[in-house]
């Protein structure tokens, strides 16, 4: 039997509720493949803020860092809205990322057959999309150098955050991109705002230099704004998309809507080395929490990406992913992406529906 330390965060709104769901499934379709999981349960956010005063306690830092792969649930709330910086429960994401160094965010996009009727794009627009977001995630605007809120020469408070990449962010970034591109449809579509933006007009240059050591990949640029309309526009267009920190947490929210809801989407940040972050693209959507109505699927799919990127179980990742088309196509549908025809269920069931489809495949074959 092959053992993996699993460090669950479950965070604060939803968190909990979907990542209690998602464990349940990681553990069943692990098992199956023969692995088994020590999960670590450990509080960051709000709910470390309120336990510790902290965002980011350093044991559940470390409990992290020296897991095989860690999955994350949400962070966040209206409780610690007005709290200083450094006592937000986001901050515990931003320390999460950079001290592991995790600097490839890929949130996958795809609009399921199931789902297509769930878009809030109309069916030929939607159907068939699938596509790749590969967002820098350690760098840009949330990291550069000044930033704060100061007092200028007026007296005056100013609130200061610097768009700011160094060639080596951009072409690490952009070699993930390409080797993905590689692997998918041979389509890389570098977004920025390269005719105002320093960082972009730096961003694009070197993403251009790179392109000539993938010749088998064909690369494309486009400024933002124009990709935040192409993507409702014709979002078939995109196969893989690379972006800065700012743009891909924007653009994936958007890319989102149209594969039926944000309550769909999974992601993996990975780094050189150490253990991948593995997260829904949501947040603790305080305004449904605690009552059973949030939709596990992001998050137990974010639990195939840590299978599949993160240890390189396939086959487990896979049996996750047919599972939740198993419990789509019987029907089982959550409030976000409830259809007439379907059945309405909250979180748990569909967690359990999801469940059994894993059990279920195994009976199959
Ligand atoms: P949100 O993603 O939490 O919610 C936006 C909307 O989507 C809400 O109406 C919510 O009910 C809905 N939604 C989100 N996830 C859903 C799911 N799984 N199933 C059904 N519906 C879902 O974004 P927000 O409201 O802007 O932010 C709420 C809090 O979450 C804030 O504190 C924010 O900072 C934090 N946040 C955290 C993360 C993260 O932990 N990675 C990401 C985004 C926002
Ligand atoms: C996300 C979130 C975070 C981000 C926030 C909560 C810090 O929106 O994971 O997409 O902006 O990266
Ligand atoms: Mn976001």
């Amino acid at each position: 039997k092959k053992r993996f330390n699993i460090a669950l965060l479950p965070g604060d709104g939803i968190g909990p509720e979907v990542i209690s769901v998602a464990k349940n499934v990681l553990q069943q379709a692990g098992s199956l493949e023969g692995l088994e999981f020590n999960f670590q349960e450990m509080p960051v956010g709000g709910a470390a803020l309120d336990l510790v005063g902290v965002p980011m306690p350093e044991e559940s830092f470390s409990v992290a860092k020296n897991s095989d792969a860690i999955l994350l649930g949400a962070i966040g709330g209206y409780k610690w809205d007005k709290n200083e910086k450094h006592l937000r429960p986001e901050m515990a994401l931003y320390y999460l990322r950079r001290d592991l160094k995790v600097f490839a965010n890929l949130r996958p996009a795809t609009v399921l057959p199931q789902l297509v009727d769930a878009s809030s794009l109309k069916r030929e627009i939607a159907e068939g999309v699938d596509m790749m977001i590969v967002r820098e995630l350690t760098g840009g605007i949330y990291f550069g150098e000044p930033r704060g809120i100061k007092i200028n020469e007026n007296g005056e408070e100013v609130g200061i955050s610097t768009e700011i990449y160094a060639a080596h962010e951009i072409d690490r970034i952009a070699r993930v991109a390409f080797e993905t591109a590689r692997k998918r449809r041979g389509k890389l579509c570098s977004i920025d705002k390269a005719n105002v933006l320093d960082a972009s007009m730096l961003w694009r240059k070197r993403v251009t230099a790179l392109a000539s050591e993938y010749p088998d990949v064909e690369l494309s640029h486009m400024y933002v704004d124009n990709a935040a309309m192409q993507l409702i526009r014709d979002p078939k267009q995109f196969d893989t998309i690379v972006t800065n920190n700012i743009f891909g947490d924007i653009l994936s929210d958007e890319a989102s809507m149209i594969t039926g809801s944000i309550g769909m989407l999974p992601s993996a940040s990975l780094g050189e080395s150490g253990p991948g972050l593995f997260e829904p693209i949501h947040g603790s959507a305080p305004d449904i929490a605690g009552q059973d109505k949030a939709n596990p699927l992001a998050t137990i799919l974010s639990a195939a990406m840590l299978l599949k990127y993160g240890l390189g179980e396939e086959e487990a990742a896979k049996r996750i992913e047919d599972a939740v088309l198993d419990a789509l196509n019987k029907g089982f549908r959550t409030g976000d992406i409830y259809s007439p025809g379907n059945k309405l269920v909250g979180c748990k069931e569909m967690g359990e529906e999801v469940l059994k489809s894993v059990d279920s495949k195994v009976a199959a074959t």
